[in-house]
């Protein structure tokens, strides 16, 4: 997901900082998005953007979030992680618990939770159609940057409503791969769609 999101984003015109626990043991990193961006550190990375994307297994997340969280403070924070069979078991949604690490000034939205990783450089379906992205979060602000970002890079967003109401998008990620196996044979390239009335 790291890889796809920060593609489209180049592609958009966004400087992308990749942060990897290991950054010098990535050789193929140009290979795979380019010269043009750079991969640090995971806190050099941090230090180098306004907007920061999650994109780690969510048994690590709190971990690490605790570990930089004076540094997430202020930035708005796409939490793209699914914690599966560890959803938190007092009904919170994985991103509540980040943003509840972070603390007073977290500004996390819930967002691409729900695209497989596999569509996020094909934003239209095979009906030639915009992907909707699905987010949710508390802070207006954040909602709209995330919303202005979705839209960038060719999908449609939509609104999910609050950070606690994204504990939906959690849960629709186990179906979503499960009808994708059903439906599709596990293509990967199935996506969601609210349909008009
Ligand atoms: N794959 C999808 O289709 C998809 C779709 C929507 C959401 N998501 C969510 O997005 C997140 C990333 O998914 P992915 O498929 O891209 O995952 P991934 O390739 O398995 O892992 C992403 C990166 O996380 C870092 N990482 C691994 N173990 C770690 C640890 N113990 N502590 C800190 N960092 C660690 C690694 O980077 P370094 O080794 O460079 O540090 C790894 O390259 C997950 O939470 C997943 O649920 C995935």
């Amino acid at each position: 997901m790291a890889f796809a999101l920060g593609k489209a984003f180049l592609a958009a015109g966004y400087f992308v900082a990749f942060g990897s626990r290991k950054p010098e043991t990535k050789n193929q990193f140009h290979e795979m998005v380019g010269d043009e961006s750079k991969i640090y550190g995971i806190q050099a990375a941090i230090d180098a953007g306004q907007i920061i994307i999650i994109t780690i297994p969510y048994s690590q997340v709190a971990e690490t979030v605790r570990k930089f969280a004076n540094s997430l403070k202020n930035k708005v924070v796409i939490d793209i992680t699914n914690p599966f069979t560890a959803q938190p078991n007092d009904g919170s949604s994985g991103a509540q618990v980040t943003a509840r690490i972070i603390g007073e000034k977290a500004r996390v939205v819930a967002a691409f939770k729900t695209n497989f990783a596999e569509t996020i450089s094909e934003p239209k379906d095979s009906s030639d159609k915009p992907r909707e992205v699905h987010y949710a979060g508390d802070d207006k602000d954040a909602k709209d940057i995330v919303a202005g970002l979705i839209e960038e890079i060719g999908f449609s967003p939509v609104d999910c409503g609050t950070l606690a109401q994204s504990v939906t998008l959690d849960h629709m990620v186990p179906l979503m791969i499960r009808l994708d196996e059903s439906l599709y044979g596990t293509s990967r390239k199935s996506s969601w769609r609210i349909a008009s009335p």
